[in-house]
């Protein structure tokens, strides 16, 4: 797979931050339909672990190891091919760091000052009264667009699959992809586009706000199935009776089995709500789909982390085929800008 002469295909390219154990929302919402693309044989899949990334947010050693290899072995359960895709931790890539510092010392304050997570932080700041508007800001958040950018250009990415609160993000690397190529007179990096898709864009949490480990609100991906049932049974319902007919559209339940149910077995939910179906039969029939869906790879992901030398030896193994990329690109670059 020599991707660097292959103009044909396009480069899809995505990271995730080990800053937690995955939940449903990773999975429905990035790492599946990425993984989808990856099988689109009209691609060229990079899928990398961002850890680089988490040491702004986490500043916890062992959890960050254990989050590393709990991202790793998802992926790796949910069915990465590691022979088809470009599988690798960012820190492994030392050719990042430097581009990143080259495309900096291009990229206007400016840009970044207008990012909505640093903007966010210091209207939390001015919120709370802070003398300060800028206490607790470290460079690392404010810098945190500038790196991603040097994630995706390093390896020619087309196509960025993110979130919705990441668009923006895209759309800054593209602004210094150009403008390096302004300043230097090249057409040496691409720029990337950002893909949402839109249907799996807001997976909803226990409280029915967007799926999220900031809110709280998660339902782990790989739990113990005790657990998951549990987790499930926290869903936040209405206070409807059971024999009530129910509403399919603002139901949390019925958003979440819709993405592990196949179309026929949708409809038959449907219908139950609307003959009245209690709150708990509900939630039970979307626990043992997820369940029985969930199953097999939950056995691998455990299998994995228990043998914790085979994801370090994918690891290793991508990282190598990635820094041959990293270094021509690198390399012409640096001839361009006269290092
Ligand atoms: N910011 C992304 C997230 O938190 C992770 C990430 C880092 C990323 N670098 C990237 C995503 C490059 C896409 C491309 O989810």
């Amino acid at each position: 797979m020599n991707k660097a002469n292959n103009q044909s295909k396009k480069i899809v390219l995505t990271g995730i931050t080990p800053s937690g154990t995955p939940h449903i929302g990773n999975y429905i919402g990035a790492i599946k339909p990425a993984l989808e693309m990856a099988k689109n044989p009209e691609f060229d899949a990079y899928f990398f672990i961002a850890d680089y990334h988490s040491l702004i947010k986490l500043w916890d050693s062992k959890l960050r190891q254990q989050y590393i290899y709990e991202i790793a072995a998802t992926w790796l359960a949910l069915g990465l091919d590691p022979e088809h895709v470009m599988f690798y931790r960012q820190s492994d890539i030392p050719e990042i760091m430097e581009l990143n510092w080259i495309l900096t010392s291009v990229t206007a304050k400016g840009l970044l000052n207008r990012a909505h997570a640093y903007k966010a932080a210091v209207d939390a700041n001015i919120a709370e009264g802070e003398k300060d508007e800028e206490a607790g800001i470290t460079m690392g958040l404010f810098n945190y667009p500038m790196l991603m950018a040097a994630d995706i250009i390093m390896f020619n990415a087309d196509l960025v699959p993110v979130g919705k609160d990441q668009i923006q993000h895209i759309e800054i690397a593209r602004d210094i992809a150009n403008r390096l190529n302004h300043i230097y007179k090249c057409n040496l990096l691409k720029a990337p586009e950002a893909m949402v898709d839109k249907e799996t864009q807001t997976i909803p949490g226990l409280d029915g706000r967007k799926m999220s480990k900031s809110y709280n609100n998660t339902i782990q991906l790989f739990a113990p199935s005790k657990q998951l049932r549990k987790q499930v049974m926290k869903i936040v319902t209405n206070s409807q009776l059971p024999e009530e007919p129910k509403d399919t559209t603002e139901c949390t339940v019925f958003a979440l089995y819709k993405h592990f149910a196949n179309e026929s077995e949708v409809e038959a939910l449907a219908e139950r709500y609307q003959q009245g179906i209690g709150w708990g039969e509900a939630k039970q029939t979307l626990f043992e789909k997820m369940d029985e869906l969930l199953m097999p790879m939950r056995e691998k992901y455990d299998y994995l982390l228990a043998n914790k030398h085979i994801i370090d030896e994918y690891l290793a193994k991508g990282a190598h085929k990635a820094r041959v990329e990293a270094k021509q690109l690198l390399d012409k670059l640096k001839q361009q800008i006269g290092m």
